[in-house]
């Protein structure tokens, strides 16, 4: 696979087939492609935790019993910016009105909106879960060496033929992930992921995302 198709060939994927399994020594494989990432005087701040099982049904319970109560939790970092203004708040509505409109999910209806949003939790049906951590003594350099790291294990996920969804939706609830993740209070929670082989009949796996053209955001300066 070439590298530009690995990148412009990756999407967020929201439908797995859950029979079909990826083993720890996959999951390390494609760790160590991605640990190949650069950081700032190579420190490389990662911690990964990979869940299946019952571990991930805990995290799965627990999450969706929560976001199903009402509870929005908080989270222990801004992902977002605080005040949404143009032009993000039209980008983020475009994507969310997008996948919302292609599934048919009523946005005045809760009940249809949280039904959606809840497979979050489920890892989409994924069969394995990953869990990104950094410790909080480490400064914004170090997220940005985590960006690039996230990125490549999602490329050498698709050279393998898995796919993945990283997810800021467990963020909100780090104080029920990292207990069942036996995490110590030094790490923050980064990140959620699901990670498996694509349902190619899920309706939601044929959403695409739009980009901006280079022109749109590049300067050019003589
Ligand atoms: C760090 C990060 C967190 C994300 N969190 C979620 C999430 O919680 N749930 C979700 O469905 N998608 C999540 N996404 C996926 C984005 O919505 C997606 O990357 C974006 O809309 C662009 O679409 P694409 O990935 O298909 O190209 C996340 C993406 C990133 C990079």
């Amino acid at each position: 696979m070439r590298v530009s198709d690995a990148i412009t060939g990756r999407q967020s994927i929201r439908a797995f087939l859950s029979d079909k399994t990826v083993s720890d020594e996959q999951v390390a494989s494609l760790l160590n492609v991605a640990a190949r990432a650069p950081s700032g005087s190579n420190i490389q701040p990662w911690h990964v935790y990979v869940v299946r099982g019952e571990r991930k049904a805990a995290i799965t319970e627990a999450c969706s019993a929560r976001f199903l109560n009402g509870d929005e939790g908080a989270y222990e970092y801004h992902y977002y910016p605080r005040a949404w203004r143009e032009p993000y708040i039209g980008r983020r509505r475009q994507t969310g009105f997008g996948l919302y409109g292609l599934l048919g999910v009523d946005r005045q209806d809760v009940a249809s909106v949280q039904g959606y949003r809840v497979q979050n939790y489920q890892f989409f049906g994924a069969p394995v879960g990953l869990f990104f951590t950094i410790d909080r003594d480490m400064e914004q350099g170090s997220w940005l060496d985590y960006g690039m790291f996230l990125q490549s294990f999602m490329l050498a996920a698709r050279e393998a033929g898995l796919e993945s969804c990283a997810q800021a939706a467990f963020c909100p609830y780090h104080d029920s992930v990292m207990p069942l993740l036996g995490a110590p209070d030094e790490q923050m929670l980064v990140c959620g992921m699901s990670l498996g082989y694509a349902d190619p009949n899920a309706l939601i796996n044929t959403y695409r995302t739009p980009r901006l053209d280079a022109r749109d955001f590049m300067t050019v300066l003589d």
